[in-house]
């Protein structure tokens, strides 16, 4: 064949493949665009998510709806401290690693829910108080963010820990009464943890603006001035028959604040304006920019936690309700999400200056952020290597008398009294000239004058 020829016939079947594959994207995206509640709110820069639970996903009408309307999950019980550490320091991750095998399937985030709250505690921890129960508190933390890192979007850190009525203040518990600084020192341990997922304070009764939300709006304030690790916060809305005038207005203030809002647990009791507030929860998150996303809380009113309340979106049958009609059309209705947010400045404390010289023609240096609460401590280290690489590292520290190592992330202990010292673990070791990287430790006891010194090899 003539070169002419083999080229056009080349170019006839690229064209044509083109053409093809422009029409398919074409009816693709007519297809889906509006029609499901996951594309509508993906075209606007959001996700639509619904509260799961696991043994559900083995029934067709369940998974068919789920997989079809909804690109983002949460487990409905499966993430909590009981479910995960049933036993004090035995973790169980089955029905949270099969959620998240799920959504990894299909295209969905997954919100995780919720790494400390005063309900469904283990009962170990129920009858602890004091510093062993804020050490266990703490290590809950850091252990299951961990075993999540990376396939995280948002965690719900802390969930329901303001009072009810008119007070404004913290609710009571036994891991308020460990201290007030419970819910900082959770917020900077999942970050150690899991410094991709966005950190969340999440509530109820805060729909609106009223005591209980100016209470937590006064924290997510201080904890964005001292740079206490916050980026969002979570407004459950399990609804009544009526929606607060100011429910939007009270989104917008939080996100003035730096932190990206979104509604977490929605369901709303039956009843003539069942529908109406479904689609105004959606309009008011639709128009607050950095309300990120939505969550539905279980798929059909049978799986609703709320009993008869038929509080879902879809029937029992699986059929959609008008409650959904008005969802969509919200979502479709909505502005996008900006596509170029303004960012915040930092939000994370400016880490200390390091406490060893800076690194010259070899070795590494080392540095320490500490959170400290009475008996107890964790430590976050930044190795930065020297103008030479490194292959390996290896940190030591001296640790105040009395104090110990219980727990470490992202490097090997060797010792956990006195002078302990860490080495690199595989994927952490190897850093090019001025690299930086990170490990972690908890400790009880008291973590004052911890400096770290760095040796390369
Ligand atoms: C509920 C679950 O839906 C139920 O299955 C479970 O028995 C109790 O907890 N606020 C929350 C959720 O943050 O975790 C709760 O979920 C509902 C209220």
């Amino acid at each position: 064949m003539n070169h002419r020829r083999a080229l056009r016939a080349a170019v006839t079947i690229a064209v044509t493949g083109a053409l093809a594959a422009g029409m398919t994207m074409t009816l693709t995206s007519t297809a889906s665009a509006g029609t499901t509640l996951r594309a509508s709110a993906a075209e606007k820069g959001r996700y639509f998510g619904a509260a799961v639970a696991t043994g559900k996903l083995s029934t067709s009408v369940y998974a068919t709806i789920l997989n079809r309307e909804f690109n983002s999950v949460v487990a409905e019980n499966e993430m909590k401290w009981d479910a995960t550490e049933p036993q004090q320091g035995r973790f169980s991750y089955t029905g949270g690693d099969r959620l998240v095998s799920h959504a990894q399937a299909n295209g969905m985030s997954v919100r995780g829910h919720a790494l400390l709250w005063h309900q469904q505690q283990p009962g170990w921890a129920q009858g602890m108080s004091g510093s062993a129960l804020r050490n266990a508190a703490i290590n809950h933390v850091t252990q299951v963010a961990t075993h999540f890192r990376g396939k995280i979007h948002s965690w719900d850190v802390v969930n329901e820990a303001f009072a009810d009525g008119g007070s404004g203040g913290r609710r009571d518990s036994n891991l308020q009464r460990t201290g007030n600084d419970w819910i900082e020192a959770a917020f900077r341990a999942a970050r150690a943890a899991d410094p991709g997922a966005k950190l969340c304070y999440n509530d109820y009764n805060t729909d609106g603006i009223n005591a209980k939300s100016t209470g937590i709006y006064n924290m997510v304030r201080d904890f964005k001035s001292r740079g206490v690790p916050i980026d969002c916060v979570g407004f459950q809305s399990h609804l009544g028959t009526s929606l607060a005038s100011d429910y939007q207005a009270n989104l917008q203030r939080f996100a003035d604040l730096g932190v990206d809002v979104q509604i977490t647990e929605l369901d709303v009791m039956t009843g003539g304006n069942q529908a109406n507030i479904f689609g105004a929860v959606t309009r008011a998150c639709m128009n607050v920019s950095r309300c990120t996303g939505i969550t539905v809380w279980g798929v059909r009113d049978c799986d609703s936690w709320r009993g008869s309340d038929n509080a879902l979106l879809f029937d029992c049958n699986g059929n959609k309700k008008a409650a959904y009609t008005n969802v969509l059309n919200a979502l479709n209705a909505g502005p996008a999400i900006p596509t170029d947010p303004p960012t915040d400045p930092p939000t994370d404390p400016p880490t200390d200056p390091p406490t060893t010289p800076p690194p010259g023609t070899g070795g590494c240096s080392a540095s320490v952020s500490l959170n400290s609460w009475t008996g107890g401590f964790v430590a976050t280290v930044k190795v930065t290597a020297g103008s030479a690489g490194t292959s390996g590292w290896n940190v030591g520290v001296t640790l105040a008398s009395g104090a110990s190592v219980t727990n470490t992330w992202s490097a090997t202990a060797t010792g956990s009294t006195g002078a302990v010292r860490f080495a690199n673990v595989d994927y952490n070791g190897r850093l090019g000239a001025g690299q930086v990287t990170e490990f972690g430790f908890q400790g009880t006891g008291s973590g004052a004058g911890i400096t770290p010194t760095c040796t390369a090899s």
